[in-house]
């Protein structure tokens, strides 16, 4: 989290679209959180350990960098190291964005327009939602909460309308943590295939998620759309780089058009130090799940000592742990007290509210990719031990 000083929107703004409510949630609390167990990302990574482990011809380039715009699509060189990371696709079938939630905002508007309807899977993160519901009519579907929010395919095939254009997925989820399994994902994809519908899964969490193994929807199908970033299985969302990866080029034209009107290209000294990071991928990425694996090992015995307030969830290899809350009270008034007592930041998955579809209130997630969260989890297992 930021160390500026906090955010809180002025009087004026508010109401003027929808809240982001996650958003005012970490702004309301800013000032008194002291052990941070919110992350949603990996353990940010320094510019200086980027720079120390680069090759010698990426160091040559960044040197000989010269500050003009990028290529609006993504140079060349990011494109292929993207490319790289697919079975099926070519470096022209990448389209560079400022993060994935631009690249998921330029695939709606290439996709949707009013007339259309499109079906969200539940909990998702809020601006995904509002970049489909801001566009067309759109069914919610939820995970089953009582089913290691698994997804039930039967849900979708009963959602789908004549009009139905895409179906939004985020797999790994936030905030649950779930994986989808392979069998699920490749029924999802025969029913969008039997109708033609486009599928868009946010794959931000895959490289760190509980199957490494996990197919991109875009490889699996024609008309599926994967996004992904740097943001959070790398630990760089500073760096504000993510992509589509999209087989069909005239949608990829639509979205790069769209994306004209918002970032237009990436900052060049984020292209070159997405380049690095890139080609240090399994080192980034195997750091990133000892730091996983060591606080869920933190974190299961306090939850398990506190067996009365939580029940706690298997480990998933993530970085997002989503215990049910026992109580006492609701989820959400402990996260507010317990940051407000102990400077323990959780968030109630109350956060996650959507008007699509019940999303279960009374969990809490928990961010285990940071090097902060060690004092973090001691500091909650003292809070509950003296509560
Ligand atoms: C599931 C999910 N997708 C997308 C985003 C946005 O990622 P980025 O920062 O790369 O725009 C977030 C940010 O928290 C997220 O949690």
């Amino acid at each position: 989290m930021s160390t500026d000083a906090p955010y809180s929107m002025p009087a004026a703004a508010v109401g003027r679209n929808q809240a982001f409510v996650l958003g005012g949630f970490l702004a309301h609390h800013e000032a008194v959180i002291r052990y941070d167990l919110s992350a949603s990302e990996c353990q940010p990574l320094s510019l200086a350990s980027l720079l120390e482990a680069a090759s010698p011809e990426h160091l040559a380039l960044w040197s000989a960098m010269d500050l003009g715009y990028a290529h609006p699509q993504g140079t060349l060189g990011l494109r292929t190291a993207i490319a790289g990371r697919y079975r099926t696709i070519t470096p022209t079938q990448v389209l560079c964005c400022a993060g994935a939630q631009e690249a998921l905002t330029c695939v709606a508007e290439a996709l949707l327009q009013p007339t259309d309807h499109a079906i969200v899977v539940v909990p998702i993160y809020q601006p995904s939602e509002t970049a489909v519901t801001s566009r067309c009519a759109v069914s919610g579907v939820p995970l089953e909460p009582d089913a290691r929010w698994r997804l039930d395919v039967d849900r979708i095939a009963r959602a789908i309308r004549p009009n139905t254009r895409l179906v939004l997925i985020n797999f790994p989820n936030s905030p649950t943590g779930a994986g989808i399994a392979p069998e699920t994902l490749a029924d999802l994809v025969a029913l969008c295939r039997k109708h033609g519908l486009w599928l868009i899964n946010d794959e931000v969490y895959r490289a760190i998620g509980s199957d490494p193994d996990q197919q991109q929807v875009v490889d699996l199908y024609e008309r599926g759309i994967s996004i992904d970033a740097l943001s959070k299985s790398f630990g760089m969302p500073g760096l504000r780089v993510g992509w589509i990866a999209c087989r069909d080029e005239t949608v990829l034209a639509l979205a790069m058009n769209a994306k004209s009107g918002l970032s237009s290209c990436l900052a060049r000294p984020s292209e070159a130090l997405a380049q690095m990071a890139l080609r240090r991928a399994p080192h980034i990425i195997a750091r990133n799940r000892d730091l996983a694996r060591a606080n869920w090992s933190r974190l299961l015995p306090v939850l398990a000592r506190h067996g009365e307030r939580f029940e706690a969830p298997a480990a998933n290899g993530g970085v997002l742990a989503f215990p049910r809350y026992l109580g006492p009270g609701r989820a959400d008034a402990f996260a507010a007290t317990l940051v407000r007592e102990a400077g323990v930041l959780v968030l109630p998955s109350s956060l996650w509210h959507s008007p699509l579809a019940a999303v279960a209130a009374d969990h809490i997630r928990i961010g285990l990719g940071t090097a902060a969260c060690a004092p973090a989890i001691a500091a909650l297992d003292r809070y509950l031990a003296a509560a």
